[in-house]
């Protein structure tokens, strides 16, 4: 092949598709953008050299990703639900955020994270009506490596129901409930109450939930608790806490669990713990977070 050919964008055989990709793609102004593209075309060109796809596969391939596209609305995204249960959001969350320098690992934000979030005072409970379920007490501390605490951290929470349903999901649900966001006090601290959540399936009315029972793997995830925890001058946590006596533990849906995010779901008897006044049995959690130094941002909400 001459050089003249070879520069120019007629394909002569499979590895000169790749090629000439690359060459289309040099002139990307954002260095980082085409370090990006580049390895994109680079392995899914090899993806598909692997699995030699028929002109058929290829089209349902296709249309497959038009269906997760059209199954989204305001309330609800497929194509995070779709990466989530492919193991990508997990994939990204633990190279991003792993537990290496002493900070809590991350966990992937899932489909249900909303903006605003009532904000509410802390030791305040974030149930808005009286949505029935075992009391639970959440405290826990933001701390930075060093173990210093890291007062007016904002601690944004969500959780499903005892039902498996987040509000937005659930028409018996006040707006906004089970939602709720808190600042941490000089030593660092913020509580407040709930009613313990339970695990869930993930949607299964689109075309996730096909390949999932394609796949023939249950669309469970185990009981947890969402945070984002945000503060001036360190890298966002995005993370979960997960029930140690939830079903489903080992094996979530979407690959969430990781040892850390383990957390005690401390059950106690009425007239006993720390809070003897209530009056049926209640559970207690404590949890610490610990933020690295870094770039402070908020995550874009994948629904409204
Ligand atoms: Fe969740």
């Amino acid at each position: 092949m001459s050089r003249l050919m070879r520069r120019s964008s007629i394909v002569t055989d499979a590895a000169s598709v790749t090629e000439i990709v690359h060459a289309a793609m040099s002139n990307t102004v954002n260095p980082r953008l085409k370090e990006i593209l580049n390895a994109l075309v680079k392995h899914a060109h090899a993806f598909l050299n692997e699995a030699k796809l028929t002109d058929e596969e290829f089209e349902q391939g296709l249309d497959f990703i038009r269906q997760v596209g059209l199954t989204c609305t305001d309330s609800h995204n497929e194509v995070v639900l779709l990466a989530d249960v492919l193991g990508f959001s997990t994939l990204v969350k633990v190279l991003n955020n792993s537990a290496h320098d002493e900070r809590t690992g991350g966990a992937l934000l899932g489909p249900f994270y909303r903006g605003g979030s009532p904000r509410y005072e802390l030791g305040e409970s974030i149930v808005q009506d009286d949505t029935p379920g075992s009391p639970i007490f959440v405290s826990g501390r933001i701390l930075d490596t060093r173990r210093e605490p890291i007062c007016n951290a904002k601690v944004d929470v969500w959780q499903a129901s005892p039902a498996g349903l987040y509000e937005n999901q659930d028409p018996h649900q006040p707006e906004m409930n089970l939602r709720g966001h808190f600042l941490t006090d000089e030593h660092g601290v913020f509580n407040f109450r709930s009613i313990r959540p339970s695990g869930y399936p993930v949607p299964t009315h689109g075309p996730v939930g096909d390949l999932l029972r394609i796949q023939k793997r249950h669309p469970y995830r185990p009981a947890h608790l969402h945070f984002v925890v945000v503060a001036d001058g360190y890298s966002t946590l995005i993370s979960q806490i997960f029930a140690d006596d939830a079903e489903y533990l080992d094996s979530d849906v979407v690959f969430g669990v990781t040892r850390d995010l383990v957390g005690q779901f401390e059950r106690h008897e009425v007239g006993t713990g720390p809070h003897p006044g209530v009056k049926e049995p209640y559970y207690t959690l404590d949890c610490t977070f610990v933020l690295a130094k870094g770039d402070s941002t908020f995550p874009t909400p994948p629904i409204k």
